[in-house]
């Protein structure tokens, strides 16, 4: 077979192009320890319960207009299940799970991420609109994953 030599010159580019992305990735992954950038926070899933603030979910202030959130996911509920967030608040939302993989996400907003055992996931949102907003599992957690809900009130 006959392959010309502009196709030759592609290929090897190609493939010298994916070596050097998975070299890349794996020095990062391997030699560099790199991790996903919002689970910079590691806590043992057994000892949520007692790990503060974990052992107090909900909505703490930090400043004036400046709120910090922690929520626990664990098969199939969020706790806290209801929130109350004053409107124009910044809300960073402080998540972890006791089980699964669960999803963390309130449409309409932006605030979306993957919860994993282990890990602190860290999201941020300025709520500017009054109303009641929907909080829900988006990863698939389970047999009962379409129950996994909860709501934000922003008032
Ligand atoms: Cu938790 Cu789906």
């Amino acid at each position: 077979m006959h392959v010309h030599k502009a196709e030759k010159i592609w290929i090897a580019f190609g493939v010298a192009m994916l070596a050097v992305f998975l070299a890349t990735i794996t020095t990062a992954a391997v030699v560099e320890g790199f991790v996903p950038p919002s689970h910079i926070q590691s806590i043992d899933p057994a000892k949520v319960a007692q790990t503060p603030p974990f052992d107090k979910p909900g909505l703490h202030k930090v400043a004036d207009g400046v709120y910090e959130a922690y929520y626990v996911g664990h098969i199939f509920a969020f706790e806290p299940q209801h929130l109350t967030i004053p409107v124009g608040a910044k809300v960073t939302f402080f998540v972890t799970s006791t089980d699964v993989v669960h999803g963390f996400s309130i449409p309409e907003t932006g605030v979306n991420t993957m919860v994993e055992p282990g890990w602190v996931s860290t999201v941020s949102h300025v709520f500017a609109k009054r109303g009641t907003y929907l909080l829900v599992c988006n990863e698939y957690c389970g047999i009962a994953h379409q129950t996994m809900a909860g709501s934000v009130d922003v008032k």
